[in-house]
């Protein structure tokens, strides 16, 4: 299985972002956890990163995954143009958070991407990517 992991706006700031509320790891060493954590189920994953919204779409659409995980940062909250890639691609997705976003300012608790994903992981740091990648690989 081919696992396209999608990370959306300022997550390449991880390590130095509010780090009492997204921890200490650095984007590149989430996504080694993560490449360990899949060789392990295997499964193959291939990272982006973006900031703006289009690249993440253009990715999503020309991308050969068999299925995706995307934190997709604060366009969880209002990128409909997302949501309908995820669902236009018709891959199973997975929506990860590493905070709970259940817990915190009540504009962060509704998600517009998360109808279009199979299920969404919030909360568990870095280990909710472990989790999705889990979470698709006993699916398949
Ligand atoms: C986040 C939660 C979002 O509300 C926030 O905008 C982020 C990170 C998380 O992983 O906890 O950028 O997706």
């Amino acid at each position: 299985m081919n696992i396209l992991v999608v990370h959306g706006p300022n997550l390449n700031l991880l390590g130095t972002r509010e780090p009492e509320v997204y921890g200490t790891d650095t984007l590149e060493e989430i996504n080694s956890r993560i490449t360990a954590f899949a060789k392990k189920r295997d499964a193959a994953v291939t990272f982006f990163q973006s900031n703006h919204e289009g690249e993440i779409i253009d990715e999503i659409q020309k991308s050969s995954h068999d299925a995706l995980v995307i934190n997709p940062g604060a366009f969880t909250h209002y990128s409909h143009a997302i949501r309908d890639a995820i669902q236009a691609a018709g891959k199973p997705a997975i929506e990860v958070h590493l905070s709970n976003i259940h817990g915190r300012e009540p504009f962060r608790s509704r998600s517009v991407i998360a109808p279009a994903c199979r299920g969404q992981i919030s909360g568990f740091g870095p280990t909710s990517y472990l989790l999705a990648i889990e979470a698709l690989v006993g699916d398949s």
